[in-house]
């Protein structure tokens, strides 16, 4: 058996923020706005909201959405900026004090990479799933049927998925343009966050501009796919992410140790380039509650990186990567979050379906309870078979 103590429990973004589901799904505030406008006591259950996700916002497009349905008539009937405008204030006011400097300290750091980095690769930062994705994966997601997925699709060991995704000209572009990023980091003295906790090397995409082209990815194809593979987690849509490259190898990181992601999907995409070790070791899918339990023989599952290939699990599927020993390993990775899995999960109180040590003691449980029947069956038996007959 392994020790697990080094398990991280938790990595986070590299802005240390905390998952989004906890701000989203804080009831509303009953609140006097600046305006001394207030919100609705109950939500406007006949109103289609309006949809944010288009909008750079500093809290979650859903949020906007479901906060939409407490707003005043006055504050309703004008445009979906000065709701939004309206909303943002109000979410910013009842935030706490780190929440809202942090909020405020990102967005700065984002518009000021956004104005002074000069993109290499312009066409890549809309998704053009021609020229982005190989054609077996096109052509599997063209079928638009859960078969026509799975024949492209490897399942070496529970819950974990590999298939052909990306092409290698994409490949090539997005190294390209990381690089031109690093040159640009260097260059300018510009301190950078980095991907989360563990990481030291890297860049996070949604800060240099590519949000809205990874937010397609995960709508159009990472969502539904997971809704098909991991139905227990996305019942519901994947709604928000964190899009990053990793580097491994000599003056970059060599290893990552052992952790769980903050996501409900993790997608991870081997972009290149020539390099040896780094494979990844995956233990088991594992709850809070259960994260640094021992493993079971048969979680165990090393995978070898091959560029353009992705691997897609439960950002909950323990794992870690071994060093790479020669050249130099770039990655995408993608966490795909959803906020209704995250607020389901609040009210959980039996054993989860997709722990194995959940399932584990919850086997061990029904079998001590059918040995007790089984015993006390034998006992009522016993006692029958002992008392005098009374004919
Ligand atoms: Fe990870
Ligand atoms: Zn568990």
């Amino acid at each position: 058996m392994c020790n697990l103590t080094r398990l991280r429990s938790m990595a986070l973004d590299s802005s240390g923020k905390q998952p989004e589901q906890q701000q989203q799904q804080q009831p509303p505030p009953r609140a006097s706005t600046e305006a001394g406008l207030k919100l609705r006591k109950t939500p406007n259950e006949e109103l289609e909201p309006d949809n944010y996700e288009d909008l750079q916002l500093d809290f979650s497009p859903v949020l906007f959405s479901s906060l939409e349905r407490y707003l005043p008539e006055q504050v309703l009937n004008s445009t979906r900026n000065d709701k939004a405008r309206f909303m943002r204030n109000l979410l910013l006011r009842y935030s706490p004090e780190t929440e809202r400097i942090r909020i405020q300290r990102h967005r700065e750091y984002r518009e000021k990479i956004l104005s002074s980095y000069q993109r290499l690769h312009v066409e890549i930062y809309s998704l053009d799933p021609a020229s982005f994705f190989a054609p077996s994966f096109l052509n599997a997601l063209s079928q638009k049927s859960e078969q026509g997925l799975r024949s492209i699709m490897s399942q070496p060991s529970a819950g974990i998925f590999t298939f052909e995704m990306l092409n290698p000209r994409f490949c090539e572009m997005l190294l390209a343009e990381v690089e031109h990023m690093e040159k640009w980091v260097y260059d300018s003295r510009t301190t950078i966050m980095r991907p989360n906790t563990l990481n030291k090397f890297g860049v996070v995409l949604d800060d240099f501009g590519f949000e809205s082209m990874l937010k397609k990815l995960v709508d159009d194809f990472i969502s539904p796919i997971s809704q098909v593979l991991f139905p227990e987690v996305c019942g519901t849509a994947l709604d928000s992410h964190h899009g990053f490259i990793v580097e491994y190898g000599k003056d970059r990181d060599t290893e990552l140790g052992f952790h769980v992601d903050d996501s409900e999907v993790s997608l991870n995409v081997c972009l290149g380039k020539i390099f040896s070790g780094g494979d990844v070791y995956f233990r088991g899918v594992r709850c809070d509650n259960h994260v640094n339990s021992e493993i079971n023989d048969k979680e165990m599952y090393d995978y070898s990186h091959v560029p353009g290939q992705a691997i897609l699990h439960r950002g909950r599927h323990r794992h870690g990567a071994r060093a790479t020993v020669s050249g130099h390993r770039v990655n995408l990775i993608l966490w795909c979050r959803s906020s209704s899995f995250r607020e389901m999960k609040n009210y959980q109180k039996d054993f989860s379906g997709w722990c194995g040590e959940c399932r584990r003691v919850k086997t061990d449980r029904q079998k001590l309870s059918i040995e007790a029947t089984k015993q006390a069956l034998i006992k009522i038996g016993a006692e029958k078979a002992s008392k005098p007959s009374a004919d």
